[in-house]
């Protein structure tokens, strides 16, 4: 099994002497390629800055970051951003499409910058749209779009380059319960049916059930991980639960 994601014991601090915050308390952890896995735990426990770190957006204090047999905290910023649009695929909570371009052109865009041919792109995202029922949207502008759509457009755009690794941050957060479901459809197909390798982190234990492993983060360390094995999302969704009420949530996804 290829590893995609290598975690070794980072810490990371906010602020100087005298105010100093330790948001990431030593964290070990690894992915393998295919992995579909989340991060959950209660508000101020870290997890914006592990994926932010990991998404080379923030650096870390000590400690190593491999991503494809790459140590991303030893690249220079110019080589930052190449890897950042070559390896990785992001989906944020506020989608971050460009309102000035269609979905077409907003998915196509890291295809361009790749000087990548204007048929293969048009090949590549007719491919895709129809995976992701978002053919109809191609020529729409954001505005033009509802939130489920503008939401899926940015999974196409996120999985377009063929990243060794998508990273969302709360991809559910300001969808109602429908366009919830259907970006984690979504999701579940990039990794079910396009292989694609997806970290994600979310305060939602329902979200979180599409998972198939959970690390959960307090203060700054793991505090455990849960994994579905081979039960329905239904039980793992319960697992989760648990693990929330546990951590000191209430059971109502407050996490
Ligand atoms: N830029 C910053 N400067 C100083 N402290 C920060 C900064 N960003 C985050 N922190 C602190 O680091 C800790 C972890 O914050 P982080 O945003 O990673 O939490 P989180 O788990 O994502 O929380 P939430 O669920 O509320 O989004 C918190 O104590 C926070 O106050
Ligand atoms: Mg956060």
């Amino acid at each position: 099994m290829k590893e995609i994601l290598k975690v070794n014991d980072i810490e990371k601090y906010y602020g100087n002497k005298g105010n100093v915050t330790k948001a990431i308390d030593r964290i070990n952890f690894k992915i393998n390629e295919g992995e579909f896995v989340g991060i959950m735990g209660p508000s101020g426990s870290g997890k914006t800055t592990l994926l932010n770190c990991i998404s080379t957006i923030d650096t870390i204090t000590s400690g190593e970051l491999i991503i494809n047999n790459t140590d991303i905290t030893k690249l220079k910023s110019k080589e930052i951003e190449k890897f950042r649009r070559d390896e990785l695929g992001f989906i944020f909570q506020d989608f971050n499409l460009l309102d000035t371009l269609t979905a077409y052109e907003n998915i196509a865009l890291a295809l361009t910058i790749q000087k990548r041919k204007p048929n293969e792109i048009k090949k590549l995202i007719e491919e895709i749209a129809k995976k992701l029922e978002i053919t109809e949207v191609l020529n729409k502008f954001p505005y033009q779009m509802s939130g489920g759509q503008k939401q899926r457009v940015a999974c196409a755009r996120a999985i377009i380059t063929n990243p060794s690794m998508i990273l969302a941050d709360e991809p559910t957060g300001a969808l109602d319960s429908k366009s919830a479901r259907l970006l984690l459809d979504a999701l579940e197909k990039l990794n079910s049916e396009m292989r694609a390798t997806i970290l994600m982190v979310t305060h939602d234990a329902f979200t979180a059930s599409y998972a198939h492993r959970i690390l959960f983060i307090k203060d700054g360390k793991i505090f455990t991980e849960i994994q579905r094995g081979d039960g329905s999302r239904k039980d793992f969704f319960n697992k989760i639960i648990d693990v929330v009420t546990l951590l000191g949530g209430d059971s109502n996804n407050v996490l």
